[in-house]
């Protein structure tokens, strides 16, 4: 960030004149800097949603939503279609750069070696009913993790750090699988030390005592790309919660914890789960794709065409184009003719060409394709937000570090406007009418 000496924002407020510093990003995003508008002024400022407030300065992940770019700590995401595994995306976001050879042996050895639970962490399972949601789980699960784990609560310096990450990275991939076979009262399949992160995580979804299951190489390709699609995603809604939970100085599986349950809602990651079950009904004759988009431009409806629209992406989000060439590419391989992909192709086409979409530059965002991919490869659908997280927590872990390592940044506290009762007196109970 630099500060621009030259240019500075002036706000007047009645007779009175404030210069309030402006600053740069990197790639020329510019803020009006109003940390000392309220001592000043006395005003603050209000902006629900937080459309344009910026909470923090980051050095991870870059979006220009208006031209569709995003990027991880500087490489275009388009780059990481090819050969990356989604170890080496987790150790550029959350150290910076591209490990060295070395550095992702060691690593992904760390994976392998922290896959399994505690046996007493195990038994936390049996608590829970069949029918508990995998999400629910999973956050509870990784706060657990700080009970099996004090000596990480305050990590003193980088390999401490290092080690919880690589602890939670690879336990997250554990929780879910045993999530998933608890709702089907399957037993859990302990991690195997020969594969790595993806099949790894596939083999204790679907192996049988009796019998291991073999990832096809179609399936991990497609698993691994969309871990990394998921992989960060500036401030998002979950990504902030991790960082305002963390500038509390809650630990790190408390705060990553936190970030599961605010992905899992369906505005953000469960999302994909909705827009499966849109093309379900839809496929299930309810309804055409032309009587759906209607219905989502109904404002007394409430229902919205899930997978489209994003808070920042005014263009098309470049992980939905990502999604929707391995979907064109892969289906036909994993499932035949998927009849989804042909009704998902089909609200695109309307969508992208009524006005209303058009207005809004509303157009389809990563949940819209990755939920047929993750059918395809035999995730079940209670489980796409899962996988989600499990994706997501790279970029989490990197934004919980990158504030407890900035010493400027405070705890968060946002102030509000207050619109209740002015000034009024408690009435004792007797004298309520
Ligand atoms: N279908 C129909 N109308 C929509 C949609 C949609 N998917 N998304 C936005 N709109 C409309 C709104 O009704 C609003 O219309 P108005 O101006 O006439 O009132 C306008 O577009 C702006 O919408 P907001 O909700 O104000 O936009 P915001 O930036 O707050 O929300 C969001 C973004 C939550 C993603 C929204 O587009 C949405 O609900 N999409 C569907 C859910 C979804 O796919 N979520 C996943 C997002 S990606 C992610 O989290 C990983």
């Amino acid at each position: 960030m630099s500060e621009s000496k030259a240019e500075q924002a002036t706000l007047i407020l009645g007779d009175s004149q404030y210069q309030l510093p402006i600053v740069e990003g990197s790639e020329h995003e510019r803020a009006i800097d109003i940390r000392t508008l309220r001592d000043r002024t006395g005003y603050i400022t209000l902006d629900p949603g937080y459309g344009n407030s910026g909470s923090c300065e980051s050095a991870i992940t870059f979006i220009d939503g208006e031209q569709g770019i995003l990027r991880y700590r500087g490489i275009p995401i388009e780059q990481f279609a090819g050969s990356p595994t989604f170890t080496d995306v987790a150790w550029l976001l959350i150290f910076g750069e591209l490990p060295t050879p070395a550095e992702y042996e060691e690593f992904s050895a760390d994976l392998t070696r922290f896959a399994n639970l505690d046996e007493g962490m195990k038994h936390q399972f049996e608590g829970f009913p069949r029918t508990a949601p995998p999400m629910a789980i999973l956050s509870a699960m990784i706060n657990a993790l700080s009970c099996f784990h004090p000596e990480l609560h305050e990590l003193e310096d980088l390999t401490q750090f290092r080690h919880a990450a690589a602890r939670l990275i690879s336990k997250i991939r554990t929780i879910a699988a045993y999530a998933f076979r608890k709702s089907r009262g399957l037993p859990y399949i302990y991690p195997d030390p020969s594969l790595k992160y993806v099949p790894n995580f596939m083999h204790m979804m679907f192996s049988q005592p009796y019998k291991q299951y073999i990832c096809p190489q179609l399936v991990r390709e497609a698993l691994n790309l969309i871990l990394i699609l998921h992989a960060d995603h500036e401030q998002n809604c979950s990504t902030s919660t991790v960082r305002m939970v963390g500038s509390s100085g809650a630990n790190l599986f408390a705060s990553c914890a936190a970030g599961v349950c605010a992905l899992w809602g369906p505005l953000h990651g469960g999302a994909n789960v909705e827009v499966l079950t849109m093309l379900e009904q839809i496929h299930a004759g309810n309804m055409t794709p032309e009587e759906y988009v209607k219905l989502a431009k109904d404002k007394d409806s409430k229902v919205r065409l899930m997978g489209f629209g994003h808070r920042v992406y005014k263009n098309f989000d470049p992980r939905a184009r990502m999604l929707a060439s391995v979907a064109e590419r892969l289906l036909p391989q994993l499932s035949g003719d998927d009849p989804l992909l042909e009704i998902a192709r089909r609200l695109e086409e309307i969508a992208l060409s009524d006005p209303y979409f058009i207005e809004r530059k509303l157009y389809p965002n990563v949940d819209f394709y990755s939920g047929i991919i993750l059918r395809a490869i035999g995730i079940p659908t209670n489980m796409f937000t899962v996988i989600f997280a499990i994706g997501r927590l790279p970029g989490w872990i990197a934004h919980w570090w990158e504030h407890d390592q900035t010493q400027r940044n405070k705890i968060a506290r946002p102030r509000q406007i207050y619109v209740g009762e002015t000034l009024r007196d408690y009435v004792p109970k007797e004298r309520r009418g």
